[in-house]
């Protein structure tokens, strides 16, 4: 084998020991699974999908799982005092507990992460039904957060062994979410590295983008990022620390209510941003807002775009350039009682960025409903 053929079959290996095809699905502990499955129903137009509780012999737990285009959200809660998902939503309130990944090979994904220093969740297991099976394996993540990996090839069911259909009368219209194009993880002060470190040792990312405090940092408050992507690029994970500034920044309130490290936000993509975000809103979806002289300036910053300034203004949807195209986004407030997680709506048009001339708007935005929260 010549030199250059050996190099790059090391790069083809560095690239592919833990291949991923996907999001398979995220799971939130929540306090009641039921009224959130409503709420993600009725207000982000997700459909009913499977369900799994009393009915099919689950004593301890109930969850119902939701559905929109390629994204699925698995909404448990306990059924009695004492479990651990209790505990869960006793320390952090409602949050994302699992994100589960879509491989071909559970058993392989696992045994490469653990070879490489992951920190068991579960080890690999196979459930059966009458279509088919899957196997699972799971590993830790930052603070709570687990990472499953799902191997579902050999299964025709709707979602996992376990759980049944889940018929409604109710299926409300999409609003025109796709899949998750990255999920960002607010980790403790200084601990940014050490989980860069954990996905590309442990999980074979690389670090496609980095922004320290001087890119992100208002007058009050600063924080630093890096993203992690996997091979293919379906996965995305940056990851925030909080860096010093002259109030408490966003990361530092969401570490005190969360009381740890956690998920922060699941950024969804859409097709067409103007009609998904009026849907939204018409549904009682609150976002973040932005100054109207953010638009005055839009076009010398970013250039001409397809969508209608006005349209933009009035539903708030902030634009950012990159040398391959541009972006469109726009933050929901937080969805649950403590003002941890929330949710970013995107649109990619040739942009592969995370909207970093959008930063300053946007933390100032979240500084104003600090300040109502007296948490500034
Ligand atoms: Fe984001």
């Amino acid at each position: 084998m010549s030199t250059a053929t050996a190099a790059q079959n090391d790069h083809k290996e560095a690239q592919d020991f833990m291949p991923i095809n996907g999001t398979d699905y995220l799971e939130l502990y929540v306090s009641n699974s039921k009224q959130a499955a409503h709420y993600y129903k009725t207000a982000f137009g997700f459909k009913s999908l499977a369900y799994k509780g009393l009915e099919t012999g689950s004593r301890e737990f109930e969850s119902y799982v939701v559905e929109q285009d390629k994204i699925r959200l698995v909404l448990t809660s306990p059924l009695k005092s004492g479990t651990d998902v209790g505990r869960h939503i006793d320390k952090h309130g409602d949050g994302v507990k699992v994100t589960a990944l879509w491989v071909d090979d559970a058993t392989y994904a696992y045994q490469e992460a653990m070879k490489r220093g992951a920190k068991s969740y579960m080890e690999p297991k196979t459930e059966k039904d009458e279509d088919g099976e899957v196997v699972t394996s799971g590993i830790y993540s930052y603070g709570e957060v687990v990472h499953i990996f799902v191997e579902r090839k050999n299964y025709n069911g709707t979602f996992l062994p376990g759980y049944k259909k889940w018929e409604s009368d109710y299926q409300p219209t999409a609003t025109g979410l796709k899949f998750v194009d990255h999920m960002v993880g607010n980790v403790e002060e200084g601990r940014m590295n050490f989980w860069v470190d954990f996905y590309a040792n442990v999980m074979g990312f690389k670090q496609i983008m980095s922004f320290d405090d001087k890119d992100i940092s208002t007058d009050y408050t600063a924080l630093m990022s890096k993203v992690m992507s996997n091979g293919n690029g379906r996965i995305k994970f940056p990851i925030n620390e909080p860096a010093p500034g002259m109030k408490k920044s966003q990361v530092d309130e969401y570490l005190e209510f969360y009381e740890g490290e956690g998920v922060q936000h699941i950024a969804v993509a859409t097709d067409d941003i103007v009609k998904t975000v009026s849907d939204l809103k018409s549904r009682g979806v609150e976002f973040l807002t932005i100054p109207t002289t953010y638009y005055d300036v839009l076009t010398d910053r970013v250039g001409e775009i397809d969508e209608d300034i006005e349209s933009l203004r009035k539903l708030g949807i902030l634009v950012d350039r990159d040398d391959e195209g541009y972006l469109l986004q726009i933050f929901t407030k937080t969805v649950q009682a403590r003002p941890t997680m929330f949710f970013e709506i995107i649109q990619r048009k040739g942009a592969t960025s995370f909207g970093k001339g959008n930063f300053k708007a946007l933390f100032e935005a979240i500084e104003r409903e600090q300040e109502l929260r007296g948490t500034l």
